[in-house]
């Protein structure tokens, strides 16, 4: 599913296949517990539809309370909301956990991308130009972010954080 979009699209910058055994890593840098999530979905036959992730944003320890999100469907099964359903399901996963900040990147352009994000509550902060050099030419990222807790139509999309320790 996700090679599919690593060999015909610009959507992710790997650009090598992904074998099983190279996502072992990955898979183990997230769990369902703590603030690094990978939410699945699937359909009555335990096929695999689409995955989301919250994943570290950068290395430093006072990054920790921001989670870089992910989300992939597969390629015949987008625009049925199971991309909707991923996100409810990862952000209301990690609702307890001490994350202040979700930041997405996403390739332009990636309507489909853009208004999941906005309706989840993401606001568009910048664009890096040309930072992404794939199937023959450079491409430009958009990053959006969000607080963890936002109210989305009215609604709490997460519960309201635990209050930020003192220093
Ligand atoms: C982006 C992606 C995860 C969205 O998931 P999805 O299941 O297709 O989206 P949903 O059906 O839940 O719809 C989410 C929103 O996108 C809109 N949308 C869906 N397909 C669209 C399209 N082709 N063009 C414009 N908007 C579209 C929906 O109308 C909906 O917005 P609304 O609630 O404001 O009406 C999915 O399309 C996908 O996996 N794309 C390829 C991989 C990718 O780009 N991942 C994101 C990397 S940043």
């Amino acid at each position: 599913m996700y090679n599919h979009y690593v060999e015909r699209t610009a959507v992710t910058f790997e650009v090598a296949p992904v074998r099983p055994g190279d996502r072992i890593a990955w898979f183990r840098e997230h769990s369902s517990g703590g603030r690094y999530r990978l939410v699945v979905a699937t359909d009555g036959r335990g096929r695999v539809l689409g995955w989301a992730t919250s994943s570290p944003f950068r290395p430093r320890a006072a990054y920790q309370t921001t989670v870089e999100a992910s989300v992939y469907c597969r390629p015949d099964c987008v625009g049925r909301g199971v991309g909707s359903r991923l996100y409810a399901s990862l952000f209301a996963s990690v609702q307890k956990e001490d994350i202040e900040r979700v930041v997405a990147g996403i390739t332009l352009p990636n309507p489909p991308s853009v208004r999941l994000h906005r309706r989840f509550g993401f606001r568009r902060v910048g664009t890096f130009h040309r930072v992404g050099r794939k199937l023959g030419r450079y491409w430009d990222v958009a990053w959006f972010e969000r607080p963890l807790y936002v109210e989305i139509e009215g609604r709490a999309n997460t519960a309201r954080p635990p209050q930020v320790p003192a220093a």
